[in-house]
């Protein structure tokens, strides 16, 4: 089990959960009943309601995102450098923690 925080902005309430490797963070993050992660399209890249905040330090640790990644994020308004999709980071046993922002 890797241990997800996950920490609601502006207020920084914090939220943790422990997820199963396999498990997307998005499925987690649901499973865990985390605010304003909807995941309205189960993870098919199409929707940007998984939308977080993971300080670049992190994401060196994770694979990068891809192509279709990118182009959801370009239409999110919140959207920053740190941005990432939680249904496309695949939870994994070399995994610590990790540590998200929800904007
Ligand atoms: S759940 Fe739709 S893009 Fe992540």
């Amino acid at each position: 089990m890797v241990k997800l925080i996950f920490i609601r902005l502006p207020d920084g309430k914090k939220y943790e959960i422990h997820a199963k490797s396999g498990q997307s963070v998005m499925e987690a993050a649901i499973a865990g009943r985390i605010p304003r992660i909807i995941g309205e399209c189960g993870g098919a890249c199409a929707c940007g309601t998984c939308h977080v905040y993971i300080e670049k330090a992190a994401q060196k640790n994770l694979p990068a995102a891809s192509a279709m990644e990118e182009d959801i994020l370009a239409f999110i308004d919140k959207a920053k450098p740190t941005s990432r999709l939680a249904c496309q980071i695949n939870v994994t046993e070399n995994m610590q923690e990790l540590t998200l922002y929800l904007p």
